[in-house]
Order: structure tokens, then C-alpha cells, then sequence
């Protein structure tokens, strides 16, 4: 049966990426859903009639009527304020909040049955809240921000060493903030943990450049990254519509691992079919296990700003 998979903020630059890459690898079909009603049109017909070149015979259809979402196996909700130069993630809080708030109500009633990605920022904050809005289990609301964070970390270790980035394996933890857990000890090269391979201070530089990668890129463009947040959430569609079982660090509410309880703070978890279908828990040093916890109470001052 034919998937159908709704991005929210479709005709935005990141919903666009990820419209686009789930079209590309023929996942499904694509509903852009945005208040610019007549730009997710137009937005999806030119992804449309890239289809005869790409091979896919994903149907891709947009504008601002939530009814042709209806039934969506996967909604992806990546409307809201991007940030400009100077501003944190967590500028956007109350203005992003009440985008959340709008938007909630439309996905329970069109697609009840969905696993939703947040993707808007404050990532966990954000998570958070349409957790509590739309009372989704746990398993089917699934943010977006360490498989992004992730794909950073290897970006800059390859080039550091000058290898590909196929043989990189990055984890990084924690909210999707200044205070994200980048872990050096867990992040390989070819099974090899990069401290072995490399010094303090340089792990310590791609850290700190990891952390930072929202905001150079933002720095850098004059709105936030599109690119790789699009490739991210596309491969966690694919994980889900696949079923690959696939370990990837995504924001999970979690309910006592990592003894933190009630809040979504990024974690590796298997996606499959039923979204998160198990919440790894590895073991951490007493400094990296501090360093997570220091991100969720950052994490935790947002949901509090909100009342989430
Ligand atoms: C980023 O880190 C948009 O939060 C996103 O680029």
C-alpha cells in the first residue's frame, strides 16, 4: 500500500528538503501542508514534475487544506520562525509555541493514527509540547535534532582525518541546544572511537564546532540550515517506512532512562514501524552522564517557559 507522509511547513526550506528526498528514495506520497496556500502548490508540482526525471512515482500534492493529510502514516511539522544571525534556538520559544498550538489540534483530527516529527525550534521544547497537545503515546512523537547533530560531527571528524564519511559513526546526545552531548568515546571511525585517533583538543574543537553547527551555518546564510535538517528527518521517514529498525538519536520522551523523567531530551533509539520501538541506554562516564544532565535541565528551562 502506497504511504503517505505530510510535512507541515512544506513549503518552507527545510519541509521542501525533506518533501524532496522522501520523493527521491520513493517512499511515498507528499502532502505540503502551509499557510501559504498557493507557494505549497506551486512548491509541489515543481517536486512533482521532477518525478519522470527521478523515477519515483510518488504523488506529491500541497496547499493550506489540512484534508488532503488525512490519514497520513508520518507527519512532519516543521513550521515555525527560523532563526536569524545572533539568535539562539531558544529565542524562538513562545512564538514557536503557538504555532505548535495551532497546528496540534489539526493533526489529531486528520491524522489520529500518525508518527509525528517535530523539527521546529526549540527542537525538544518543541517536541514537548505537541506531545502534551495532541496526547500521542510516547512511541509516536519523535523529534528531530541527533541524527542532524550526528551527521555535523562526522562532517567535520572527515575532515580532520581526510577519511570517508562512510566510515564515521558520530553520537551525539542531549537537547538540541548549546549544551548538546557530542560523545567522543561512542563517535568511530571504521569501529575505532575517535580518541584514539585523535587529541583532546582537536576532539574537544569538534565538539564545541558541532554544538555550534546551527548557528554558523545561520551565521553564515542569514536563516537557519535546510539541507541537512531535510536529509535528517528524511532519514528517519525512511527508517520508520521501512521498518529498518535502525538506531538513531532522536528527542524521546523519556520516563526515567538516563534518570531523567518527563522530558524529551535526545537519546539513541530504535525507529521501526511503531516509531520508537526501544530506548537504548548505554553507559556513561560520571562527566558525560553530568554533561546530559546539564542539557536536560537547559531543556527543561524551555518546557517550564511554557508550561509544558
Ligand atoms: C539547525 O541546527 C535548524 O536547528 C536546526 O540547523
Amino acid at each position: 500500500m502506497k504511504r503517505k507522509v505530510t510535512i507541515v511547513g512544506g513549503a518552507g526550506n527545510v519541509g521542501a528538503t525533506v518533501g524532496r528526498a522522501i520523493a527521491e528514495k520513493e517512499l511515498g506520497d507528499v502532502v505540503l501542508v502551509d499557510i501559504a496556500d498557493q507557494k505549497a502548490g506551486g512548491v509541489a508540482l515543481d517536486m512533482y514534475e521532477t518525478c519522470p526525471i527521478l523515477g519515483s512515482d510518488s504523488r506529491i500534492i500541497g496547499g493550506s487544506d489540512w484534508s488532503a493529510a488525512a490519514g497520513s502514516d508520518i507527519v512532519v511539522i516543521t513550521s515555525g520562525k527560523p532563526r536569524k544571525p545572533g539568535m539562539s534556538r531558544d529565542d524562538l520559544v513562545r512564538d514557536n509555541f503557538e504555532i505548535m498550538k495551532s497546528i496540534a489540534p489539526n493533526v489529531v483530527a486528520h491524522c489520529p493514527n500518525s508518527i509525528m516529527i517535530p523539527v521546529a525550534n526549540p527542537l525538544d521544547a518543541m517536541a514537548q509540547a505537541l506531545f502534551r497537545l495532541t496526547k500521542f503515546p510516547r512511541e509516536r512523537v519523535i523529534g528531530m535534532a541527533g541524527v542532524l547533530d550526528s551527521a555535523r560531527m562526522s562532517t567535520f571528524i572527515a575532515m580532520e582525518l581526510n577519511v570517508s564519511v562512510e566510515n564515521i559513526h558520530s553520537f551525539v546526545l542531549g537537547g538540541h541546544g548549546d549544551t548538546m552531548v557530542p560523545l567522543a568515546r561512542y563517535s568511530t571511525v571504521a569501529g575505532v572511537p575517535i580518541t584514539e585517533l585523535l587529541s583532546k583538543d582537536r576532539i574537544d574543537a569538534i565538539a564545541a564546532r558541532t554544538a555550534n553547527g546551527g548557528a554558523e551555518i545561520t551565521k553564515l546564510v542569514g536563516t537557519s540550515a535546510w539541507y541537512a535538517p531535510g536529509a535528517a528527518v528524511a532519514e528517519m521517514v525512511e527508517a520508520i517506512l521501512r521498518d529498518k529498525k535502525k538506531i538513531l538519536p532522536c528527542s524521546v520522551f523519556l520516563q526515567g532512562e538516563y534518570g531523567i523523567r518527563d522530558l524529551f531530551v535526545g537519546v539513541p533509539v530504535k525507529l521501526g514501524a511503531r516509531g520508537v520501538e526501544e530506548i537504548f541506554q548505554i553507559t556513561l562516564t560520571p562527566e558525560e552522564d553530568a554533561a546530559l544532565k546539564k542539557s536536560a535541565a537547559a531543556v527543561k528551562e524551555l518546557v517550564d517557559v511554557i508550561g509544558m
